[in-house]
């Protein structure tokens, strides 16, 4: 009699084990599907994102080492900045999208060119430096190297170099 408890246990068990894993893959898919609106390719902890496609004022939220990466071209009268990554003839925001307070996601505001994270009202810049709230610092710049129109991220280039030597990296 125990036994059958014991197994009816086990299989309850795994039946939810199941139940669990089926929605971790749902929710895995519906995040590849939002965060991922550029072309890009995933392999040995690079990314390599087609950035060709990029709309002004638009965010990008693509996915490096499991960490949301924000991916923002730049429209020409936003102001120059010297953590503004180069891709041809346009400008890009390339940090990693997590509030450097307390790691939530900011969200965009298109309208107002700013993120805004909602967990202690940090607000920071189209450039990703820090304007409001309690965040300590600008948004992390992840590793990077351009390659034609494509960032390659996991990687080091020189202008990632030049930025890291210009103590822009955090
Ligand atoms: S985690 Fe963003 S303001 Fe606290």
């Amino acid at each position: 009699m125990q036994e059958n408890e014991k197994g009816r246990r086990d299989f309850m068990g795994m039946a939810l084990g199941a139940c669990a894993a089926v929605g971790g893959v749902g929710a895995l898919y519906a995040a590849k599907r939002s965060w991922d609106p550029l072309p890009s390719v995933a392999a040995a902890g690079f990314t390599e994102i087609d950035v060709s496609g990029a709309q002004p004022n638009v965010l990008n939220v693509e996915k490096w080492r499991g960490k949301p990466i924000f991916v923002l071209k730049k429209t020409e009268d936003m102001e120059k900045d010297e953590r503004d990554v180069i891709v041809g003839k346009d400008r890009f925001l390339i940090a990693i999208g997590l509030c450097t307070h307390l790691g939530c996601i900011p969200a965009y505001k298109d309208g107002e060119h700013k993120f805004k994270c909602a967990c202690h009202g940090g607000e920071f810049d189209a450039s990703g430096h820090q304007i409001f709230g309690p965040p300590p610092s600008p948004l992390v710049i992840p590793p990077f190297k351009v390659n034609g129109t494509k960032l390659v991220l996991g990687e080091e280039g020189p202008e990632y170099k030049k930025m890291k030597d210009a103590g822009l990296i955090a």
